[in-house]
Parts: C-alpha cells; sequence; structure tokens
C-alpha cells in the first residue's frame, strides 16, 4: 500500500528531484565542512606560530639570565592572555617554568625526541587530538640574545650552525575545543537549512510533477476511454511544450477517429434508408398491380371496367420502369460508370433540340415554353445526351408543377467562364424551409405525391450528380405560389482551352 503511490508517474517524477537535491546538499555540505575547518584552523595555527615567535624573543633574556622568577612571570601573563598553556626548557630539556594549569598535557603529547629535535634549532607544530581534548600545539627553540636564525637563513648561509646558539624552548598548547564548537554550530546551522530545502524541494517538486504528470495522466485516460468507444472527451490541460503538443496531437486524432466513425455510421443510415426508400417507392404500384390482377381474375368485372383497370395497371407498369430506369441512370452517375462524351456545343441548338421532345406535354397542358437566349454565347463543353436528361427533368417538373396556361422560361446567358442555364415556371413553388432537400434522392414536398405524375424523386439528384459531373454546379430560388427558377452552370468552351494551354 505504501509502496502504491511510487508506481505514479508524479510520485517517481517527485523522487527523483529529491533524490538530486540531497546528492547535490550532501557534497556541497561535505565540501563546505572540510574547508571550513581548514580554514579555521589553518588561521589558528599561524596565529599561534606569530605568538610563539613573539614569546621567545621576551623569553631570550629572561633565559639567559637563568632568571626564572621573570620567566614564570612572563609566561603565566602569555598564558593568560592567549588563554594557552605554556612551558619553558633549558637546552637539556629540563622544564624551567611552566603556566601552571595542566603540566601533564604536555608531558601526554611531546616525546622525548620531539624535545631533542626542538633543542637542535628546528619547530614544531601539530595537532592533538585526544579523547578528552582538541589542541594546538607549537614547540621552537630559544636562542640566546642577539642571534636571529632568520638572519642566517636570509643570507643563504647554511654551513653556520645556529645549534650552537639555542639556550632552551618554549612549548605553547592552544585548545580547540571553542573552534570545534563554532564548527559544530556552523555544521548544525547547515544541515537545518539543508533540511529546509529538501522540504522545499519536496514542494516545488510535488507541484511541478502533478503539473508535468496531470496532462499525461488525462491522455492515458482519453486514449483508455477512445479504446471502449467513447470519444466525447478530450485533454484540456495543455501548454506550449512537448506534452502540450502531444495532447494537441492526441485530441485530434480523436477528433479525426470520431469524424470517420461518424462519417460511417451515416453513410450506413444512408444506405438503409435507401433500402427503404426503394422497397417503399415500390410497394405503391406493385400493390395497385396485384390488386387490378386479382379483381380480373376473379372474372367479376365487365369489360368497360377491365380496360380502365388496364390502363391504370399500364401506368403502374411504366411507373416501375421509370423508377428502374432513374435507379440505374443514379447508381451508374454515382459509381463514376459512366463516361462522358464531352464535346463543344452550341448553348441554343442544345435547348431547342431538347426542348422539341417536350413541347408535346407542354401543348396537353396549354403550357407555353419560352426561349431566351443571349448573344454572343460561348459554346459549352458537355455530353449531349447528359444535357437533354437534365432539361427533360428540370422542364418535366416544371411543367407538372405549373398550372395550364401557365408559361415556362428557359435562358441561356453568360456568366464569367461558365454559361449559365436557367429554368423558371410560375407555378406553386418551394417552401423555403424544403429548398436544400429537394435535391436528395427520393425527396418530395408533397408526399403523396407518387405514379399518378411519375415521379420518383430521384429526378433531381440525377440532374445535380450530371451537372457535378461537367464540373458545374446547380440553384435553385423559389417564392411559393409564384414559381421557381432551376439554374445550372457549366464550363463554357474558350475557358476550358485557355486554361488546357
Ligand atoms: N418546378 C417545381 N416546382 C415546384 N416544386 C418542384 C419543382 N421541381 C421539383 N419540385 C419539388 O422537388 C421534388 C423533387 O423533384 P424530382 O427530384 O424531380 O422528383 P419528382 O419530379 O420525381 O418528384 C418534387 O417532388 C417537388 O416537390
Ligand atoms: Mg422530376
Amino acid at each position: 500500500m505504501s509502496l502504491f503511490p511510487l508506481k505514479r508517474f508524479y510520485a517517481r517524477l517527485m523522487l527523483s528531484y529529491l533524490m538530486v537535491t540531497v546528492a547535490v546538499l550532501g557534497v556541497i555540505g561535505i565540501i563546505f565542512i572540510t574547508l571550513m575547518e581548514r580554514y579555521f584552523f589553518s588561521v589558528e595555527g599561524w596565529q599561534l606560530i606569530s605568538r610563539g615567535e613573539r614569546a621567545g624573543a621576551l623569553l631570550q633574556e629572561p633565559l639567559q639570565q637563568q632568571d626564572i622568577f621573570a620567566l614564570k612571570q612572563i609566561i603565566t601573563t602569555l598564558a593568560f592572555s592567549y588563554d594557552a598553556y605554556l612551558v619553558v626548557t633549558d637546552k637539556d630539556g629540563t622544564i624551567l617554568a611552566d603556566s601552571g594549569s595542566e603540566p601533564d598535557r604536555l608531558g601526554l603529547s611531546v616525546e622525548q625526541s620531539e624535545v631533542e629535535h626542538v633543542l637542535s634549532g628546528n619547530v614544531i607544530t601539530k595537532q592533538i587530538t585526544g579523547p578528552e581534548f582538541n589542541s594546538l600545539f607549537y614547540m621552537a627553540p630559544i636562542y640566546e640574545p642577539g642571534f636571529n636564525p632568520d638572519d642566517m637563513r636570509e643570507n643563504e648561509d647554511d654551513s653556520v650552525d645556529s645549534t650552537g646558539h639555542v639556550i632552551g624552548s618554549l612549548a605553547i598548547s592552544i585548545p580547540l575545543g571553542p573552534i570545534a564548537g563554532t564548527i559544530a554550530g556552523v555544521t548544525r546551522l547547515g544541515i537545518y537549512a539543508a533540511l529546509g530545502a529538501v522540504v522545499l524541494a519536496a514542494l516545488i517538486g510535488y507541484s511541478l510533477s502533478r503539473r508535468i504528470s496531470r496532462p499525461v495522466e488525462e491522455m492515458s485516460r482519453v486514449a483508455l476511454e477512445l479504446s471502449r468507444g467513447r470519444f466525447d472527451l478530450r485533454v484540456t490541460s495543455s501548454g506550449g511544450d512537448e506534452l502540450g503538443q502531444l495532447a494537441d496531437t492526441l485530441n485530434y486524432a480523436v477528433d479525426r477517429v470520431a469524424e470517420t466513425i461518424e462519417q460511417q455510421r451515416r453513410i450506413v443510415k444512408q444506405q438503409r434508408d435507401f433500402i427503404s426508400d426503394i422497397s417503399h417507392e415500390f410497394r405503391a404500384p406493385l400493390t395497385s398491380l396485384r390488386g387490378f390482377l386479382e379483381l380480373m381474375r376473379s372474372g367479376k368485372i365487365n369489360p368497360q371496367e377491365q380496360k380502365k383497370y388496364l390502363e391504370i395497371m399500364h401506368a403502374d407498369a411504366l411507373h416501375l420502369s421509370h423508377l428502374v430506369q432513374d435507379l440505374l441512370d443514379l447508381s451508374n452517375l454515382e459509381t463514376q460508370q459512366i463516361t462522358l462524351n464531352l464535346e463543344a456545343q452550341r448553348p441554343e441548338l442544345l435547348l431547342k433540340e431538347s426542348l422539341r421532345h417536350l413541347q408535346l406535354s407542354a401543348a396537353a397542358k396549354e403550357i407555353i415554353i419560352e426561349m431566351q437566349e443571349a448573344e454572343d454565347l460561348p459554346a459549352v463543353v458537355v455530353d449531349a445526351n447528359r444535357f437533354y436528361q437534365v432539361i427533360v427533368n428540370l422542364v418535366g417538373n416544371a411543367i407538372r408543377f405549373s398550372p395550364p396556361g401557365g408559361v415556362i422560361t428557359v435562358r441561356a446567358e453568360p456568366d464569367g467562364s461558365q454559361v449559365k442555364f436557367s429554368v423558371t415556371d410560375c407555378g406553386e413553388g418551394i417552401p423555403e424551409a424544403e429548398l436544400p432537400f429537394i435535391w436528395e434522392r427520393f425527396y418530395k414536398v408533397d408526399k403523396a405525391r407518387t405514379r399518378t405524375d411519375n415521379g420518383s424523386g430521384l429526378g433531381l439528384a440525377i440532374v445535380r450528380q450530371i451537372v457535378e459531373m461537367h464540373g458545374g454546379r446547380v440553384a435553385v430560388e423559389s417564392t411559393p405560389g409564384k414559381g421557381s427558377t432551376f439554374s445550372f452552370w457549366l464550363p463554357a468552351e474558350k475557358w476550358t482551352q485557355e486554361t488546357a494551354n
């Protein structure tokens, strides 16, 4: 249980911060304490040596005169002012005077060989560390008055023997207790500061680690939910750094996955709808056909009625074959299984030719079709048979939705690099809310309209498909009660040739 948080990313991150902090502090601390000790001890050492030299000079005269009382007085005064322990010996090493308090210290720490070493003209400095005391020790020879070994050293006159001038020795020992106390105090202070730094590092490390780990944890949660099929989660905590970029990338990926899935769902739904639409379209004429067939098979109808029923059945069969034809057309167009037979055509000739076939059904409703073509129309690049299909559908609709005796206007005019064709009727019009949908297959504003007027609801879908295959577009405007205008644009030949070069 106690190990659990360490499995978390942020905890491990924080632990590393702490370990680095402690390691750095430890190394710095050890270096600092060592340097501090060395500094304090060397300062103390230099001080001791200079004091020793001055005391030696003071003692020269009394020692020469064997004035024990004066010696005693001098070293007692020095011991008091230096807070040190002093001993004076004669040139044989016999103690002449000491500062009195703890004679055995010197006895403990100085060996006979060392005394002889000093009496033959050498200086000893050392640190004495014992279980109960810790002190610096200095011992130097005392020369006869007027003799200065430094003068000889300056003259580089090594041949002169200073031993003959030694008349005794001085030993000084000062306790290091106070310095050790100071060092311990400073060390304790350093440890407190280090502990504070560790606590501070822990706090900063925690908030820093959380800031880094939060997006990581959030991202892993989003990825997990994604694998479970939830696409609505996104990573919210991000920044300008690499983690922020990763979060953005993940969000983008989730978006794309959600989009693709949504698209697939839509396609599946469209296919399902399409099949149910087709079944629906087929059911009405088939039910009608079956009903009349059964009626006729029963033999209970007179020949006059029989002729009427056959007319209806013929219309039903025609409607079914139209439906199948339109479905095949649309499916071929949508799967691009049709190659367009593109040729440059004069728009006015195309229109005239197409309208010729529609005059008959227009005349049946006493409808007049007017043609208005602009002058200097450029040629259009088009498959003539497909163009004919478009016009038949648009003008066919116009005839169907116009009142008897109405006028339908068909126009062709240049529009930039294209030619705009439009079919305007004075029919019932289309409510604005329905306009965006009328290009969809099987869409009919009046759902009740079926076989009586041969509408399959596929005509406009076919029109749009054909126009877009030519690189054009379609549009519709309508005012309910006044009429509608259906337009489409096709690329002009001039333009096509210019861009081809
Ligand atoms: N000129 C028009 N005036 C009014 N409504 C129209 C016109 N042309 C098309 N529509 C509406 O758009 C629908 C779809 O047209 P279309 O795709 O040609 O199918 P269909 O003609 O078989 O009904 C029509 O059912 C009708 O509601
Ligand atoms: Mg139609």
